[in-house]
């Protein structure tokens, strides 16, 4: 099955972007691309994800951004480092490079430790050329991976839909559809295809179920007004944007059946690392009798980590990214403005923690989990293993 879509893909570029990926192995060039998310909604190009500087740089300015699409990138910018000199000590240096990018999305070192093992792998004596070849392998699989991951997110999420679906038309006979409140972007551009909280809903509208989304705008970076917005408007997915201030109100009055969020580090005990602004949005849920589910593959689960709130790094950004706002202008040019006043000192936390206790459950590519220490104990013990 494959997602819906309303326009074709940009065929500007040495090859086709192609639609709904947002990033992919170009196997005629040798090469993996991704669109650069930080041209999105106004221009779509893509970069080529060649060498170790380029990657690093496109995942630190957020041109390639989500959890699972880091993690993806990262793992083409370490086979891209050993093309170049595949030593052990180019290596570990190319793996912690990439590493220092970004601190919150588990999947990075996930996904760099799979890597390393593949290279390891093809032993002691293996010459440069076949410990380069084990790298580019394991991270075509890992985009592999993560791509059927969030189709079966996508299917483990739908029947929650349904169900809220039932619950409302049982309720009022006239109910136009369901409501869907998300925070940031955790659809495809997030993750390579589908996404997490998105992949639910794609799945709910290909199957008929009448859904609606409220996209919080997700400020500072605007990840809701710039990329869901744009996901959703291209498969035709109804939506409305919201100020990330509105949803509390929203909720109040009735207007959410539930809310589905994504997740870059989620504790052995269910606190959920997202977004800044999803503990807001969990809180005014709880307080409504709202459902929140965190849809989260389980290569973002932590198993180290208990307490989220004392022990998940939150990533601290450039303060411009608050101060400045980047859109298009009435003339069609796209520009940057500063909105306070010169020289207002601002912070830019990236990420919050939303406390398991206020988390209705755990979607994962296995299944529904309570968002509990017992809860998740299964799945850590799957993934030990598996
Ligand atoms: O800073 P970003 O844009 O990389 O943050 C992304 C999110 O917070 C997503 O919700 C998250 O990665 C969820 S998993 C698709």
């Amino acid at each position: 099955m494959s997602l819906p879509t309303t326009d074709a893909a940009d065929p500007s570029g040495p090859s086709a972007i192609p639609p709904n990926a947002a990033l992919w192995f170009d196997a005629g060039r040798g090469v993996a691309r991704a669109l650069d998310q930080s041209l999105l909604p106004h221009e779509t190009r893509a970069l080529d994800l060649v060498d170790l500087a380029r990657v690093a740089e496109a995942i630190r300015a957020m041109r390639v951004r989500g959890a699972p699409l880091i993690g993806i990138a990262a793992a083409f910018g370490l086979a891209a480092a050993l093309r170049v000199d595949a030593s052990p000590e180019a290596e570990a240096r190319a793996a912690a490079a990439l590493l220092a990018t970004r601190p919150g999305a588990v999947s990075l070192a996930w996904a760099l430790a799979r890597v390393r093992r593949a290279v390891a792998g093809v032993g002691p004596g293996a010459g440069a050329e076949a410990r380069a070849a084990a790298a580019l392998a394991e991270a075509r699989a890992i985009l592999a991976h993560e791509i059927a991951v969030c189709a079966a997110i996508g299917e483990h999420g739908l029947p929650i839909l349904e169900r809220l679906w039932a619950g409302k038309r049982a309720r009022d006979a006239k109910a136009p559809h369901l409501d869907v409140l998300t925070h940031c972007n955790a659809g495809w551009l997030a993750t390579g295809e589908w996404g997490t909280a998105l992949a639910p809903v794609y799945r709910a509208h290909a199957a008929g179920l009448p859904v609606h989304v409220w996209v919080d705008e997700t400020r500072p970076r605007g990840q809701g007004a710039s990329l869901t917005a744009w996901e959703l408007g291209r498969a035709s997915v109804p939506h409305t944007l919201l100020a990330d201030t509105m949803a509390g109100h929203v909720l109040q009055r009735g207007k959410v059946d539930v809310c589905l969020v994504g997740s870059d580090r989620t504790t052995r005990s269910g606190d959920v690392c997202n977004k800044i602004g999803t503990y807001l949005v969990a809180l005014a849920a709880r307080d409504n009798g709202v459902p929140f589910y965190a849809c989260v593959p389980t290569s973002s689960l932590d198993a180290e980590l208990s307490d989220g709130v004392l022990d998940i790094p939150i990533e601290e950004r450039d303060a411009r990214e608050v101060t400045h706002v980047r859109g298009l202008a009435e003339d069609g040019t796209v520009r940057t403005v500063r909105v306070p006043p010169a020289g207002t000192r601002a912070a830019n936390f990236a990420f919050d923690v939303t406390p398991a206790r206020l988390v209705t459950g755990i979607v994962t590519e296995h299944g529904m989990y309570p968002a509990s220490a017992e809860g998740l104990a299964p799945l850590l013990e799957r993934a030990r293993v598996g």
